[in-house]
């Protein structure tokens, strides 16, 4: 059986990751530090003989060493400082993590040839002007250190490729929402709006709310990741996912809480980092991969919540 890797395993992303793979057949390993993540996330995978789990940093090089031995076909790579605003207050956690991280990684992979897949993000883009949607030839523009790191690692990725023959992917999501993202103000968009809409709470959106954003079901995130990491004709490629459909936080708000009495808005901690619109062109990953989006906003949005309503601190109060 083909072994791989996930680093990050156990974040939001990455636990979803785990599940298609462990569904392929293959056995999967994870490296993950529990910064952002949870051992609750891959708790489900524990009875699984083809499930290791390693708590451990990417940032250390002797444990790294140790995991590679292993022999990895692949390596999906999703460990990160993800979020946008900590990555201004500190940039150097975000340059340690993400940019020495996945050197770190690469350093591995190509002692052992070990195929690389970078999950990047769709913050590197520059904001269309034309609004129509971003394809993968769409100008960058690394508006916060979060995104200048994740461009310079697919850089470094590509440098692998091109020097070293390295097999190596970068895809680049779109917002990705879906149970098991954190609910909490760390959270992403949907499910801090819609635990606040259970609790009763005003959603507070930052500026205008006239930013629009792509969001992806997480199922169909990793669907999408996992295709192209066991694709044996893919190689050197940047690739887009997302709905090719954007909605603006403003209706992403009335959705959720039905009621506009109770959204608020409040200035923008950086409103300088902020792309103002993000839609996805996916014709690239419909052509490579054959895949769709499946899960319209609409259903995610009801998974989502389903799951919220089940967590043991927001059962209590719905
Ligand atoms: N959520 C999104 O909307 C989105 C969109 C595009 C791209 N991404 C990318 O997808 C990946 C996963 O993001 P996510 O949303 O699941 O976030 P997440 O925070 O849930 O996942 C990141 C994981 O990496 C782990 N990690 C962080 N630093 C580490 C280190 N030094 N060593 C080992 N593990 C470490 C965390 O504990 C966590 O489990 C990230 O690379 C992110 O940039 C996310």
């Amino acid at each position: 059986m083909m072994n791989v890797l996930v680093t990050g395993g156990a974040g939001f992303i990455g636990r979803w990751v785990v599940k298609y793979l462990l569904k392929g057949g293959v056995n999967v390993w994870v490296i993950d530090n529990l910064s952002t993540g949870r051992k609750d996330n891959i708790a489900e995978f524990e009875r699984y003989p083809e499930f290791k789990f390693v708590e451990g940093d990417i940032l250390d090089r002797d444990l790294l060493k140790k995991i590679f031995n292993l022999n990895f076909k692949v390596c999906l790579h999703l460990a990160a400082a993800v979020n946008v605003q900590d990555s201004i207050d500190n940039p150097e956690k975000n340059f340690e993590v993400n940019l020495k991280g996945t050197f770190n990684i690469l350093e591995e992979a190509k002692r052992k040839g070990t195929k690389v897949i970078l999950i990047s993000t769709c913050m590197v883009y520059k904001r269309a002007d034309d609004n129509r949607p971003i394809d993968e030839n769409h100008p960058l523009l690394p508006l916060s250190p979060y995104a200048a790191t994740k461009i310079a690692s697919e850089e470094l990725v590509l440098s692998y490729h091109h020097a070293y023959r390295l097999p190596v992917a970068i895809v680049r999501p779109f917002n990705t929402y879906g149970p098991f993202q954190r609910i909490d103000n760390e959270g992403g968009v949907i499910p801090v709006f819609i635990n606040r809409s259970f609790k009763g709470e005003t959603l507070y959106i930052y500026g205008d709310g006239n930013q629009t954003r792509d969001f992806l079901y997480v199922e169909d995130c990793a669907r999408a990741i996992v295709k192209i990491a066991l694709s044996n004709d893919i190689s050197g490629e940047v690739i887009n996912i997302g709905t090719g459909r954007d909605i603006s936080i403003n209706d992403l708000a009335l959705l959720i809480a039905g009621d506009s009495s109770r959204i608020a808005h409040i200035p923008h901690i950086h409103p300088q980092s902020e792309i103002l619109k993000l839609v996805c062109d996916y014709s690239k990953a419909r052509r490579l991969l054959d895949w769709e989006p499946e899960v319209s906003l609409i259903e995610g949005i009801d998974k989502t919540k389903r799951w919220i309503k089940n967590q043991p601190k927001v059962k209590a109060n719905v």
